[in-house]
């Protein structure tokens, strides 16, 4: 296999895994959907951080027949997938290869209505995740929305323990089911999109940080172990 065909293995590898590696992936999409309170004929545009293949993106389309969703994600690959994805709805989405990790992200972005994110922010180092919150401030409407999902560190190790073993069980259930092979999953242990830093925080250190930047109506309306959805209100 040449590098072009690895790197496309490795990302339909990916695609297809997500929801098999991600513990409650499809949940928390439904969660993070649910918090964006606006009539479903209105006109909101949004930006989606990290948005990967385009599964949450895709929802929000659906949800919000008239929205606009700004797509941002690093990698060029992943986001001509997610293009596949929304290929009848591009008049909807305009997908951005940008580096979140550059204040340039935001560029010919402004006047959004909320930004989601998921499973994506906790890439980030902490300072720039913390500046991040600033910007995403500075292009929401008033009374607009933040809603993410990461993962974060509990300050209790059991939950730490209970959330890692839940993860193996949930890969080795997977297996057993025959929704994946041991060798896709020796497979993604050398990924290098998954196999990258993760700078995880703790809830309460995420929403000191949301207040810091001026958001308010702060809560996490879901949580599961480790995995927390944060929202804030502009
Ligand atoms: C685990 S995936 C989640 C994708 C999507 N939000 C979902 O729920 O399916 C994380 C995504 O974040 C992107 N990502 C990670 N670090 C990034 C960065 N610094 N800038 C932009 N995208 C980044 C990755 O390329 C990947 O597509």
């Amino acid at each position: 296999m040449n590098d072009y065909q690895s790197v496309h293995a490795e990302i339909d590898l990916l695609e297809k895994l997500y929801p098999y590696i991600i513990p409650k992936y499809h949940e928390a999409h439904d969660i993070l959907v649910s918090m964006l309170d606006f009539a479903q004929t209105q006109d909101i545009r949004l930006a989606d951080l990290g948005c990967g293949f385009g599964h949450l993106t895709k929802r929000i389309i659906d949800t919000f027949p008239s929205s606009v969703v700004f797509g941002i994600d690093k990698q060029p690959f992943i986001l001509q997938r997610a293009q596949e994805r929304l290929q009848d709805r591009l008049d909807q989405v305009v997908f951005y290869e940008r580096n979140l990790n550059n204040t340039a992200w935001q560029k010919d972005i402004d006047h959004v209505h909320a930004i989601v994110s998921s499973f994506t922010l906790d890439y980030l180092p902490r300072e720039r995740h913390q500046q991040i919150l600033d910007e995403a401030y500075a292009i929401i409407e008033p009374g607009g929305r933040w809603v993410s999902c990461e993962f974060f560190r509990s300050e209790d190790n059991r939950v730490n323990r209970i959330f890692h073993d839940m993860e193996m069980a949930f890969i080795r259930s997977a297996l057993e089911r025959g929704e994946v092979t041991r060798e896709q999953i020796d497979q993604l242990g050398k990924s290098s999109i998954l196999r990258q830093d993760h700078f995880v925080v703790t809830v309460a250190q995420k929403m000191a940080w949301l207040k810091n930047s001026g958001f308010k109506t702060l809560e996490v309306p879901w949580r599961f172990l480790n995995l927390a959805i944060i929202s804030a209100v502009r």
